[in-house]
């Protein structure tokens, strides 16, 4: 067991953007590295596609990332209990990141206060042409949002520590 899989193991994780182009092979590479990780609470918002039914955010964990190939070695790993695997360790949490407290019905976010020991934000908005308000919202704000959500639990509180995805990424190259 490396380092990594070690630090993860019996611990409980936020991840924002997981749905995303970075978030989605950033849980896929937790799962494959460190099974021993106890939960991954994945933050997404509910969305409607074009012409179509408002998806909620468990429904949108199941179509986006249960269904993605970026899972396709865990799916040969695991095999017949892969689904069950995924539904160990992954649990959508239904949040908007450009909302006050991260839009998490209060009741769970108290209780995601006394379980969360690491948070992991890679919600963004990357377009280079976004409104600057959604831009600010979201990628400056938000990121404070989140990195707030950790100062105000203490110390048993969400998140001993907070990462985003720009200083992962930034810390990997
Ligand atoms: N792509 C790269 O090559 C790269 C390289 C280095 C660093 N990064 C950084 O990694 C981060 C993510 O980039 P990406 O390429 O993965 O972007 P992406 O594919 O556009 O994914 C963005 C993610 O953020 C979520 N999101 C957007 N607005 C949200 C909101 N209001 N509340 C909650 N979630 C929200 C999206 O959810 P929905 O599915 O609901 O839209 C999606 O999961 C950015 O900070 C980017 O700068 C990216």
């Amino acid at each position: 067991m490396d380092r990594v899989s070690r630090a993860l193991a019996g611990k409980e994780i936020l991840v924002t953007g997981a749905t995303g182009f970075l978030g989605q092979p950033l849980l896929e590479k937790i799962l494959w590295s460190a099974p021993d990780v106890e939960r991954i609470h994945v933050l997404i918002r509910p969305k409607r596609p074009f012409g179509g039914e408002v998806q909620t955010p468990a429904e949108r964990l199941r179509r986006e990332l249960f269904q993605s190939s970026v899972f396709d070695r865990l799916r040969y790993r695991y095999g017949d209990d892969f689904e069950r695997f995924l539904e160990q360790k992954l649990v959508a949490v239904g949040g908007d990141i450009s909302q006050d407290r991260l839009g998490i019905d209060p009741a769970l976010r108290e209780e995601l206060h006394h379980r969360i020991d690491l948070i992991i934000n890679s919600a963004a908005v990357v377009s280079f042409d976004a409104p600057l308000d959604d831009a600010l919202s979201l990628n400056t704000r938000g990121a404070g949002r989140v990195a707030r959500t950790r100062k105000s639990s203490g110390q048993q509180g969400m998140g001993g520590m907070t990462f985003s995805q720009h200083q992962l990424t930034g810390a990997a190259s």
